[in-house]
């Protein structure tokens, strides 16, 4: 239960900072365009994602059935809801996740991603719509052992590869001491059997396992971040889909829509007592 609220407080205080940010958001063009309409004429948004990262977007059972849910899941819903069009997603390995997406395979992409330089000249992004953070992920045996991050220096530190998550496990704890899974549940399990001290992964990750798993910690050593917040990919020049993304997004912050999809997807992760 105190961990559980101690989420909710991390992810209330952080989306009053994206709400107030992402003010400049432009509304859907009224003029129908032909990337939208490629779209609706398809029947279904093809998005991108790599499900292995709760609570943004992972593999649950519904009634019986294998089912990819996560508040981005959410959100990519709400946007193809108001395409009028079904949701069809992809999930693939996060580090393929870009290329695929140059090269035509879906609409979007949504995966707790955020843009930096390097990712800009593949792909453009949408306006933020969450704050993003990293925390490390301990086994609470070692919950006291980091406390800022020079204790980071030498520690086998795990990250997903191709993430800047990754980028800042090699920058703090050195690149011999890094090592680069492409599953998050593959490092969890690494973490969990000792072989690894630590996790870096994007706050709600770390706090979601926190609170689910007896024997890991989240861990806050005030990881310095320049990211603008997670945002969507989209290809390349597609400023009509980019624009349409951005009044769904904006529209969905205005009526703190994207506060609940949180909570739901925090409850199906299993943080629901
Ligand atoms: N926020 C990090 C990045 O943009 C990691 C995202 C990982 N996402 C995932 N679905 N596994 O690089």
């Amino acid at each position: 239960m105190k961990k559980v609220l101690a989420i909710l407080l991390a992810m209330a205080m952080l989306f009053g900072m994206a709400a107030c940010s992402s003010g400049g958001s432009t509304e859907p063009a009224a003029d129908s365009s032909s990337v939208i309409d490629e779209i609706k004429a398809n029947g279904k948004l093809t998005v991108g994602t790599s499900a292995d990262y709760p609570p943004y977007e992972f593999h649950t059972e519904i009634d019986g059935k294998d089912t990819i849910v996560g508040f981005d899941m959410a959100i990519a819903q709400a946007i193809a809801d108001d395409l009028g069009v079904d949701l069809e997603i992809v999930d693939m390995s996060f580090d393929n996740l870009l290329m695929s997406l140059a090269n035509g395979e879906f609409d979007m992409v949504i995966a707790g991603i955020t843009s930096n330089e390097e990712r800009k000249k593949a792909v453009d992004f949408s306006d933020p719509y969450l704050v993003s953070k990293s925390l490390i992920l301990v086994t609470s045996e070692n919950a006291d052992k980091y406390k800022t991050l020079d204790d980071l220096k030498g520690a086998k530190g795990g990250a997903q590869t191709g993430t800047i998550t990754y980028d800042r496990c090699v920058l703090y704890c050195g690149e011999e001491s890094t090592v680069g899974l492409s599953k998050v549940q593959d490092l969890i399990m690494e973490l969990q059997a000792g072989k690894l001290d630590l996790l870096f992964l994007d706050y709600m990750t770390v706090l979601t396992y926190a609170a689910v798993k007896d024997d890991l910690e989240a861990v806050d050593v005030n990881i310095p971040s320049d990211e603008e917040g997670y945002q969507i990919a989209v290809q390349k020049g597609n400023t009509e889909l980019v624009e349409y993304i951005n009044g769904v997004l904006a529209k969905l912050l205005a009526e703190n829509a994207i506060e609940g999809y949180i909570v739901e997807a925090q409850q199906q992760a299993g943080l629901d007592e």
